[in-house]
């Protein structure tokens, strides 16, 4: 799949996000090794700790549905900011990814510029057990 659609994809999941606390609105777009795109946006709750980001929302429907084999994500975030994932979605996606992982990020105001990276350059040595 061409990344601007992946992109396209993550940016209309953003439009979903619930984040009445933060107002920042992040949609993730992950495509499977069979072609199959599943997408997430973050979802906030007033005991703010328990919010779930856009990143793991999508990953999490991936497995449900069966799907274990990711060749790519792409995740948009509202504002100028370029919304790098954080720490404990690197994780839940370095679980079931090898580090060759395509990352595509872009902001919701710029979504034709994305910038691509790879899951092993965001999260070296990740926890194995
Ligand atoms: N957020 C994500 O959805 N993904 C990330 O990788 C980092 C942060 C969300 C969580 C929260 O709803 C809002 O962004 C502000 O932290």
């Amino acid at each position: 799949m061409n990344p601007i659609d992946l992109v396209k994809a993550a940016a209309e999941a953003a439009q979903k996000a619930y984040a009445p606390y933060s107002k920042f609105k992040v949609g993730a777009a992950l495509l499977c090794a069979d072609g199959t795109v599943f997408t997430g946006c973050n979802v906030e709750n007033a005991s703010y700790g328990l919010t779930n980001c856009a990143e793991r929302t999508a990953v999490f429907s991936a497995v449900a549905a069966g799907n274990l084999e990711f060749e790519a994500i792409a995740i948009v975030a509202g504002g100028d900011a370029m919304p790098y994932p954080c720490g404990a979605c690197r994780q839940v996606l370095a679980e079931f990814c090898d580090p060759h992982l395509t990352v595509h990020i872009a902001s919701a105001g710029n979504p034709g510029v994305y910038e691509t990276i790879r899951l092993g350059e965001l999260l070296p040595h990740s926890f194995k057990l």
